[in-house]
C-alpha cells in the first residue's frame, strides 16, 4: 500500500522514526512528508534513509512532479504523527501552506492524526474545536495517550507507542473503503480486560490467567473506528491501546467502582475482563505464615456480579451490554443461559481447553444476542475477532 507519513514540528517526531521503520518492514511504500518546522526535530536525511524515498516539504520542490496533487491523490491511507496543534488547525482551516497541508487537501484515502501536545494545548477550546471539525469530515482523529510529557509535565498528550499506532494503520488499511466512514465516531465505548486480583495477604492474591490481550484489541479496534475509548484494565501488562484513556485497576471490587462511574456516559459497555468470583473474605495484615499444622483454609466470600450490576444500573438509552464468557461442553447452551441470565444483550461466548483465549493472539467465538441472532467468529487474530464484535454492535447501534 502507498503510504503518507506526515510529521509536524513536535519533539513527538522522533517516535515517528519507528512507526516509519514498522510501516516499511510490513512491506508498505512510505514518503514521509514533514512540515519544515518538523525537520528541526528529525532531519530530512533520516527520513529519506528510512524510507528509501525523497523527502519534501513544500509544493515548491520538484515542482514538475506536482507533488502536493499527486502525493494525495496516489496514497491508499495518511497518517500525521505526531498531528500538532497547529497543524490540526491549519488542516481544518483548508490551508495548503506546506507540502504536507495540500496532501491533506488532495486525500480521498483514510486520514489519521495522532495528536501530541502539551495537556492545556489538548484541551484548549480552539484545539477541541479543531478535532471536531477534522472528525465531522471522516478523519481518525485518535485521543493522545496519558503519560509524561516533556519536562516534567504529565496528563493527555502523549503519542501513543508506535507499535500501537501500527496496529491502527493496520486495522484501518484492512477495512478498506469502509474505514472513509469511521462508524463508531461519536459513540462512547467502556471496555474492561485483564485479570482481577484479590489480595489475601500483603505478599499474596487470588487470580487468573487472562492477559487482557482481547479488551485491549477491543479497545484498540473501537478507536480505530472512531469511537471514544475508556478502556479499564485490570493487571494487564501491555501498551496503552492508541487512542484510549486507561484506568488501571487491581481488584474485583475497583473494576466494579470504576465501570459503574463511567457507565453513566457509555453507548456500550463490554465486560471482557476475567472477573474473579470469589474474594478471601479477608485480607490478613499480615503475611500469613507456616505454623507447622495443616495450613488454615482460606475462608471465601463472593464478588458482586459486575455485569449485573451494570445491567439495573442502565440509565442511558439505547445502551448496549455485551458479556464474555469462557465455557465448556455445550458452549452455546451454556452461553446462552448466561446472556439471558445476566440480561446483556450480547454474549461473546468461547471454549476454554482447545489452545485459544488466555494469553493466546488468536480467538475464535460465537457472538450471541439477545434478540436470538448467533454469528460464528471464525479463528482469528483478536483485532479481527474484535472488530467483527465491533460490526455486530454498529449494526445494533443503528
Ligand atoms: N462477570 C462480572 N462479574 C463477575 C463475574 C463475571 O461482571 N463477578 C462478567 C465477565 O466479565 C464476563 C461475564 O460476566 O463478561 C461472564 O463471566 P463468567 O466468569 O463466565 O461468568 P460467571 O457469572 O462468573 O459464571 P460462572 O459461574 O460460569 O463462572
Amino acid at each position: 500500500m502507498r503510504i503518507v507519513l506526515g510529521v509536524a514540528a513536535g519533539i513527538a517526531a522522533y517516535k515517528a522514526c519507528e512507526l516509519l521503520r514498522l510501516l516499511t518492514e510490513a512491506g508498505h511504500r512510505v514518503r514521509v512528508v514533514p512540515t519544515p518546522a518538523a525537520l528541526d526535530f528529525v532531519g530530512a536525511a533520516t527520513w529519506a534513509a528510512l524510507s528509501g524515498q525523497p523527502v519534501l516539504t513544500s509544493p515548491q520542490e520538484s515542482v514538475h512532479e506536482v507533488p502536493h496533487v499527486r502525493l494525495g491523490q496516489e496514497a491508499d491511507l495518511v497518517i500525521v504523527a505526531p498531528a500538532t496543534a497547529d497543524l490540526m488547525a491549519r488542516a481544518a482551516a483548508g490551508r495548503s501552506d506546506d507540502l504536507l497541508t495540500a496532501t491533506l487537501l488532495t486525500a480521498r484515502c483514510p486520514v489519521i492524526f495522532a495528536p501530541a501536545m502539551h495537556t492545556e494545548m489538548w484541551e484548549h477550546a480552539a484545539t477541541r474545536a479543531n478535532v471536531a471539525t477534522l472528525r465531522s469530515r471522516g478523519c481518525l482523529v485518535l485521543d493522545p495517550a496519558s503519560g509524561r510529557l516533556t519536562g516534567p509535565d504529565s496528563g493527555p498528550g502523549r503519542l501513543p507507542e508506535p507499535a500501537e499506532l501500527f496496529s491502527v494503520v493496520r486495522r484501518v488499511l484492512a477495512r478498506g473503503t469502509a474505514a472513509m466512514v469511521p462508524d463508531l465516531a461519536g459513540r462512547t465505548i467502556l471496555v474492561s480486560a485483564g485479570g482481577t486480583r484479590e489480595d489475601l495477604d500483603p505478599v499474596r492474591y487470588l487470580g487468573n490467567w487472562s492477559s487482557g490481550k482481547q479488551g485491549y484489541a477491543l479497545a484498540r479496534t473501537a478507536a480505530s473506528r472512531g469511537a471514544t475509548v475508556t478502556l479499564v484494565a485490570a493487571n494487564a501488562e501491555l501498551p496503552d491501546p492508541a487512542g484510549a484513556r486507561v484506568i488501571r485497576v487491581t481488584s474485583a471490587s475497583q473494576l466494579r467502582d470504576a465501570m459503574l462511574a463511567e457507565a453513566g456516559s457509555a453507548d456500550v459497555i463490554v465486560m471482557a475482563a476475567a472477573v474473579a468470583d470469589f474474594r478471601p473474605a479477608t485480607r490478613s495484615p499480615a503475611k500469613i505464615k507456616k505454623s507447622g499444622g495443616a495450613p488454615a483454609p482460606i475462608e471465601l466470600a463472593e464478588n458482586p456480579d459486575i455485569v449485573r450490576d451494570l445491567v439495573a444500573a442502565r440509565s442511558r438509552p439505547g445502551q448496549l451490554i455485551v458479556a464474555f464468557a469462557a465455557e465448556t461442553g455445550d458452549v452455546l447452551a451454556n452461553g446462552r443461559a448466561k446472556l439471558t441470565g445476566k440480561g446483556c444483550d450480547l454474549l461473546v461466548v468461547n471454549q476454554v481447553g482447545n489452545g485459544l483465549a488466555f494469553g493466546t493472539e488468536d480467538n475464535e467465538a460465537t457472538v450471541l444476542g439477545a434478540d436470538g441472532s448467533q454469528i460464528k467468529l471464525p479463528r482469528a487474530p483478536k483485532d479481527e475477532i474484535s472488530d467483527a464484535i465491533w460490526d455486530e454492535v454498529a449494526a445494533r447501534l443503528g
